[in-house]
C-alpha cells in the first residue's frame, strides 16, 4: 500500500437496495455473505494456510472470516477499497490481516501452495475466458493440498440478462466454451452502465466445472442459488447466482 495513503477515506452509504457501490465502477459490495462465501468464512480459521480474498471490497468476507480467527490476505484492484476494509477491522484481528492490491490473477505473485482457501466472489463475472482460465491455474498452484476454492459469479439467469438470454442460447448449441460473455453491457442494462466495466460474462455450471476440473480441481459443490438480496430488476427465477466449492487434493 503507498500512494496517498493517508488521505482518510470512508465506506460509502448503501444504496436503497442495500448494497455499497464500489469506487472503480465494478459493481457493489452485498452488505452480507451469500451462502459460498460463509462456508468459506466458515472453512477459513480450519484451512491448511493462510486465507486469501480476492476483490474484497470494504470487506463482506475478511471481516468475519477475521473474526473467526482466519489469517487473511484481502486483494483488490483499487487500494482504496483496502484502505476502507482495514479501517473497519476491530484492533484484535489487524496482526492477522494483510493488504495485497493488485490485478488478479496476471499481476499478483504468491509462493505456491501458500494458501489454505481462497475465495473469489463475484470477481470472475468481470474476466474473459482465457483469463478465468488463467485465475484457475493461479488458484491451484497458489493452494495446498486439501485447501479449497470458492467461486460465486452472476449467471445468465438473471433479470437483467433476459435481452441477452437468445444469444447465451444459441452459443451453447452452437458449442461455444464461453456462451455467457456479454460485451457490452450498457445495450443490455442502461442503468447500469457507467457502474460495470463493458464486459460482462455470465457463468454457468458448464463452464465452471469444465474450467476448475480441467486445472485439477476436484468440485465438491457446484450450484445456482437465488438473490432475495439483489435488486428486483435483477431477481428472476432463483438462479442468479452460482456457486462452486472445489478442492485441490
Ligand atoms: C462486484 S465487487 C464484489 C465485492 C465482494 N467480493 C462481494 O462479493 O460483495 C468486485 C470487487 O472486485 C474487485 N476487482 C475487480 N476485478 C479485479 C481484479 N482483476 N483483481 C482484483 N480485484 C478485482 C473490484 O475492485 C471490486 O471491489
Amino acid at each position: 500500500m503507498t500512494e496517498a495513503k493517508n488521505i482518510p477515506l470512508s465506506m460509502p452509504n448503501p444504496d436503497e437496495n442495500g448494497l455499497f457501490r464500489t469506487l472503480n465502477s465494478m459493481g457493489t459490495m452485498t452488505p452480507c455473505p451469500d451462502i459460498f462465501s460463509s462456508a468459506f468464512i466458515e472453512f477459513a480459521p480450519n484451512a491448511p494456510g493462510r486465507c486469501l480474498d480476492i476483490g474484497a471490497a470494504y470487506g463482506v468476507s475478511t471481516i468475519p472470516a477475521l473474526a473467526k480467527g482466519a489469517y487473511v490476505v484481502a486483494n483488490d484492484i483499487d487500494e482504496r477499497h483496502l484502505r476502507i476494509l482495514v479501517s473497519r477491522v476491530p484492533a484484535e484481528d489487524r496482526a492477522r490481516l494483510e493488504l495485497v492490491p493488485g490485478n488478479f490473477p496476471d499481476e499478483m505473485v504468491f509462493q505456491p501452495g501458500s494458501f489454505g482457501a481462497v475465495l473469489v466472489c463475484r470477481v470472475m463475472h468481470f474476466f474473459d475466458g482465457p483469463r478465468i482460465n488463467r485465475a484457475a491455474a493461479k488458484v491451484l498452484e497458489w493452494l495446498a493440498p486439501g485447501g479449497k476454492v470458492f467461486v460465486v459469479a452472476e449467471t445468465p439467469f438473471i433479470g437483467t440478462a433476459r435481452a441477452f438470454f437468445p444469444t447465451y442460447e444459441a452459443r451453447l448449441k452452437a458449442g461455444n466454451l464461453w456462451p455467457g460473455v456479454v460485451e457490452n453491457v450498457s445495450a443490455h442494462d442502461p442503468n447500469r452502465a457507467g457502474s460495470l466495466p463493458s464486459l460482462f460474462h455470465l457463468l454457468d455450471d458448464r463452464v465452471l466445472s469444465r474450467v476448475f476440473t480441467s486445472a485439477g480441481f476436484t468440485i465438491e459443490r457446484l450450484t445456482y442459488f437465488a438473490r432475495p438480496d439483489y435488486p428486483a430488476d435483477i431477481r428472476l427465477d432463483g438462479k442468479e447466482s452460482i456457486g462452486m466449492i472445489a478442492i485441490k487434493k
